[in-house]
């Protein structure tokens, strides 16, 4: 993003802005407009305030330790996350629903917290038996299922690190980020079902496993049963029911130091290789608690669904950790917003039999959902299928809507509050990243005023700023790059293996400011308005993903010489990667024949989709004759944009003179350096 770029219009000057109703503001969890002062008069005491409120079985001696860039927050207390999302639940609600889920195909599971509690004891007694140790790594790359939720909290119960890989990752992805912390053990399903297919988790795990020398165990969970296909591979791979069977129920919970390793949740870096975030376990349990508490304004009566997968770390924070220490019940559904339920028995129907793109509202309409937590991208996608879909069920239960992942239009943001909210609902925008571990700006439902696509203020103990590329505060109103200038609890610790890479990465650009990467602008009322990467990274459908990462990918096929991707402005991702690529001599291209160009580009296309995933596809590869760079080497990026979005050439996909983009080279080398 450049700081001038048409991402955000001028809708921060237009005064639309939505109070919450009195009934909403007199029930909600936080109500006090001063908290926001108490907060910034004393920001130790007020996080130690809300860690108090969780168990721990040693008090902390020290608030904070800042010793810039890494802060220790809690230090010499103990505790441990399992205890504070299931234990400490049962005395009260130990018969309340903590998970409620359903399976695309429609099949449905009720578990209580006492039901969650004995299945995590269970699971941390199979993680024992299996070797694993406190502080061992362990990688999980499953589906939407309530084991998921187990297989996490009973690693924080024995103190072992969990690294959640996303399921529609590739086996490459799996394989590097099991490798890079060289988890012992990979704990997966034999697939899951997504738009009325199986999605092999099995099948990718044996391929990444092949070259990870560190894992000695893999454990399936049966989702999918025969259809699935897989074979397990002797003295390897052990089903999860089998060790279950046996496995006691009787676990005290590992005493952990408030600044033990809780997970490393990868995530993509503008180098290409991903970098493993690391949180830690007070500060970031203080941190999902109370921002879960809150911004969602979570109650025991609530039912509360957060559409993210537990891959991403929404998944982590707002589907699990957050909403479970807050002894919240927590919806979870398994598969596609457009896929309806199954009437031909589980996984029978076909595809094209069975789209139903109203699945959400009905599934929050026949479970009365409460409070409904997604993105920007969902949203756009439910516009482009109209409001008659939404409109044909009843959503009278919701009484809270959240957004987060990237800017969220204002277009979207009107269409959610009318057609989903139906005027009643706060709307919560959250700002916050992976290596924020919660969310850092956000309305609080029953005290700001929202204005459409602004993610409002920072959250109390959160001291953000707008700054120029000195490091300077710019004055209200202008565009700037966001930074945060005190540490928070649940902020990361450093990232696994590489503490100069996070050094350089987050602390180099303003020395002692904590650099999102993000641009920003706060308004007269000191609203903040976030427009987006300033690095290049880019955000699709909600997901960060690093144009060198795919670059790199291209490269690697026999018949590119040189690559470069860029995000073009899609209307419902949000960004779609589009890349231009340069063949290799001697690979026997003619450029003169449109038809073996199209072959080419499509090869590639499925190239990158098989070695990422597909969510890193390109939507357009152009083969080109060379690419345009700067003085330095640098490639001028925001000509490829230009061109991609239409901009200097038109539709690109009929782009077929591979030597037109070197030709606008030399017209636009003049005037960037
Ligand atoms: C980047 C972080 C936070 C969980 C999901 C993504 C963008 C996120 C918003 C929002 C504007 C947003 C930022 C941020 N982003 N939420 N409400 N408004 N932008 O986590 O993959 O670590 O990505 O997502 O650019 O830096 P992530």
């Amino acid at each position: 993003m450049s700081l001038d770029s048409p991402s955000l219009g001028e809708e921060w000057q237009q005064d639309k802005s939505f109070a919450p109703s009195l009934a909403f503001s007199q029930q909600a969890n936080i109500q006090d407009v001063d908290i926001y002062a108490k907060a910034e008069a004393d920001s130790e005491g007020y996080w130690a305030d809300w860690a108090n409120q969780l168990e721990w079985s040693k008090p902390w001696d020290t608030i904070l330790k800042w010793n810039p860039p890494h802060a220790k927050w809690f230090l010499g207390g103990q505790l441990n996350v399992s205890v504070n999302c299931l234990d400490r639940q049962l005395a009260q609600r130990g018969d309340n629903r903590a998970i409620v889920w359903e399976g695309e195909p429609g099949d449905q599971r009720t578990i209580t917290f006492n039901e969650l509690a004995h299945e995590v004891r269970k699971f941390s007694n199979v993680l024992k038996s299996l070797g694993i140790q406190k502080g061992d790594r362990v990688t999980l790359y499953m589906p939407m299922v309530p084991e998921a939720a187990v297989a996490m909290l009973a690693c924080t119960r024995i103190g072992a690190v969990h690294s959640v890989v996303f399921g529609g990752f590739s086996a490459d992805s799996l394989k590097e980020r099991t490798i890079d912390c060289g988890s012992k053990l990979i704990i997966t399903a034999d697939g899951f079902w997504r738009r009325g297919k199986i999605v092999p988790l099995k099948h990718t795990t044996d391929e990444a496993v092949a070259d990870c020398p560190t894992v000695t165990n893999v454990v399936v969970l049966k989702r999918i049963g025969e259809a699935a296909g897989i074979s397990m591979n002797e003295g390897r791979d052990l089903w999860w029911h089998d060790l279950m069977e046996t496995a006691s129920d009787d676990f005290p919970a590992e005493p952990m130091d408030s600044e033990d390793p809780l997970f490393i949740l990868y995530t993509s870096g503008s180098t290409g290789k991903p970098k493993g975030i690391l949180h830690s376990t007070g500060g970031y349990l203080t941190g999902v608690y109370a921002t879960t508490k809150w911004i969602f304004d979570i109650k025991d009566s609530d039912l509360y669904w957060c559409t993210a997968d537990i891959g991403w770390v929404t998944g982590h924070s707002y589907v699990v950790y957050g909403p479970l220490a807050n002894g919240a019940t927590v919806f979870m559904y398994e598969g596609s917003p457009d896929w309806g339920v199954s009437d031909g028995g589980i996984g029978k129907v076909s595809h094209a039999q069975n789209t139903d793109r109203a699945r959400f509202w009905e599934m929050i309409e026949r479970h009365k959902i409460t409070i409904l937590y997604t993105a920007p991208t969902l949203i756009r996608t439910c516009m482009k299928w109209g409001a008659e879909l939404p409109a044909s069920r009843d959503l009278s239960s919701l009484r809270l809507l959240g957004s987060v992942g990237e800017p969220i239009n204002p277009e979207a943001w009107l269409w959610y509050n009318e057609h989903i909210g139906k005027g009643n609902c706060p709307i919560v925008d959250t700002w916050w990243q992976t290596e924020t571990g919660a969310i850092m700006i956000s309305p609080l439902p029953g005290i700001t005023s929202t204005r459409p696509a602004s993610a409002t203020r920072p959250f109390p103990g959160i001291v953000a700023d707008v700054v120029d590329e000195k490091g300077v505060s710019v004055p209200d109103g202008k565009k700037g790059i966001l930074v945060i200038r005190k540490p928070w609890p649940s902020m990361l610790r450093t990232l696994w293996g590489n503490d100069e890479r996070y050094k350089q990465v987050y602390w180099s650009k303003f020395p002692g400011l904590y650099f999102p990467g993000d641009g920003a602008l706060r308004d007269k009322d000191g609203n903040f308005w976030l427009l987006g990467r300033v690095d290049d990274i880019m955000l699709v459908a909600g997901h960060n993903i690093s144009t060198m990462e795919i670059e790199s990918a291209l490269v690697e096929h026999p018949a590119v010489a040189e690559a470069a991707v860029i995000g073009r402005e899609h209307d419902v991702k949000g960004q779609a990667p589009v890349a231009f690529v340069i063949i290799r001599e001697g690979h026997g291209l003619d450029s003169s024949n449109k038809e073996s160009i199209a072959a080419l580009s499509a090869e590639l296309k499925e190239f990158v989709g098989k070695k990422l995933g597909p969510i890193c596809r390109p939507e357009d590869v152009i083969i080109t004759a060379d690419l345009p760079k700067t003085r330095s080497g640098k490639i001028m990026r925001r000509l490829l944009r230009d061109i991609a979005e239409g901009r200097l050439l038109g539709d690109t996909t009929t782009l077929a003179d591979p030597a037109i983009v070197a030709s606008l080279k030399d017209k636009y080398t003049s005037d960037e350096s």
